[in-house]
C-alpha cells in the first residue's frame, strides 16, 4: 500500500490537531495518539505532589517514573482515550486551566522530554499511527511518512479553547485563555529543546475560516496524492525499504 504508514501532526494549542488526527485514524483505522496526554500526566502528577515545576531533576525523575497509562475510551462524554496515572482516571484533570498554565513549564525541561522520548517513538515505530504533538516530525519520528503542521492565528485557537472549557464547565474567561494560549505558544517555540516549528517537509495548513470538515478533506486529498505517488508499482517509500 502506498498509504503513509506514521502521520506526524504538529502545530500549536488549539490549531485543531486533535481534531483532525482523531478524525484520519478513524478514516484509516490507525491508532491516534496525542503526545500531549504525557506533558499534561506529569505535570499534573507533579502539581499533585507538590512539587517545585522549575526543579528539572525532579520533575524528570517523576516522568521517568510515572506509569501513564492510554487507554481506550470507557466512557462517552466526549473523550477519545482514557488516561490513568497510578490507578486513577485522570482524564479530564489533565485538561484543567491548572494544568494548562504549568504544562509548558514542564515540557520545556530537557530531562523530562529525554524521559518521554523513547515511549513515543516506541508508539510511532508500529506504524498505521497518527501521533499528534509539537515536536513529532522534528525530534520524535523525523522520518514519518507524512508531515502534517497545522496553524491557526491566536484569537480563533483562543476563541476554539474558550468554546471547549465553556463546554466542560470551567469558569474562566476569553482574555484568560487567550493569555494562557498566547503564553504557552511563547514557551514552546522559545525552548531550547525541540521547540515548537514546522519540519521543512511538512505541509502547512492554516485553519483559521477553514471548518474541520474542510482541513480533513484537505488533508485526506494529501494522503490520496501520497498514495498515489507512492503506489506499489515504483517500489517501497525510502522510509519504508529502511525499516524492512
Ligand atoms: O491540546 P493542546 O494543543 O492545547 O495541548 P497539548 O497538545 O495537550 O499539549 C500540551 C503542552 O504539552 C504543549 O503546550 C507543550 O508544551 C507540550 N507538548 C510538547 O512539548 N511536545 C509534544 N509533543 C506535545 C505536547
Amino acid at each position: 500500500m502506498g498509504l503513509p504508514r506514521i502521520i506526524a501532526i504538529d502545530g500549536p494549542a488549539a490549531s485543531g490537531k486533535s481534531t483532525l488526527a482523531r478524525r484520519l485514524a478513524k478514516a484509516l483505522d490507525y491508532l491516534y495518539f496525542d503526545t500531549g496526554v504525557l506533558y499534561r500526566a506529569v505535570t499534573w502528577a507533579a502539581l499533585q505532589q507538590g512539587l517545585a515545576l522549575d526543579d528539572e531533576a525532579a520533575i524528570a525523575a517523576l516522568a521517568a517514573s510515572l506509569p501513564i497509562e492510554v487507554r481506550p475510551p470507557s466512557q462517552e462524554d466526549g473523550r477519545s482515550n482514557d488516561v490513568w496515572v497510578a490507578g486513577r482516571d485522570v482524564t479530564w484533570a489533565i485538561r484543567s486551566p491548572q494544568v494548562d498554565a504549568w504544562v509548558s513549564v514542564v515540557a520545556a525541561h530537557p530531562g523530562v522530554r529525554r524521559a518521554l522520548l523513547e515511549t513515543q517513538r516506541r508508539i510511532g515505530r508500529q506504524g498505521r499511527v497518527v501521533m499528534v504533538g509539537r515536536d513529532i516530525g522534528t525530534v520524535v519520528l523525523p522520518d514519518a511518512d507524512l508531515k502534517i503542521y497545522l496553524d491557526a492565528s491566536l484569537e480563533e485557537r483562543a476563541r476554539r479553547r474558550y468554546a471547549e472549557l465553556q463546554q466542560r464547565g470551567a469558569s474562566v474567561t476569553y482574555d484568560e485563555v487567550l493569555a494562557r494560549t498566547r503564553a504557552r505558544d511563547q514557551m514552546d517555540a522559545s525552548r531550547a529543546t525541540a521547540p515548537l516549528r514546522p519540519a521543512p517537509d511538512a505541509v502547512v495548513i492554516v485553519t483559521d475560516g477553514l471548518t474541520a470538515d474542510e482541513v480533513f478533506a484537505r488533508v485526506w486529498d494529501v494522503i490520496q496524492r501520497h498514495n498515489h505517488h507512492h503506489a506499489p508499482e515504483s517500489g517501497p517509500a525510502p522510509q519504508e525499504a529502511e525499516r524492512a
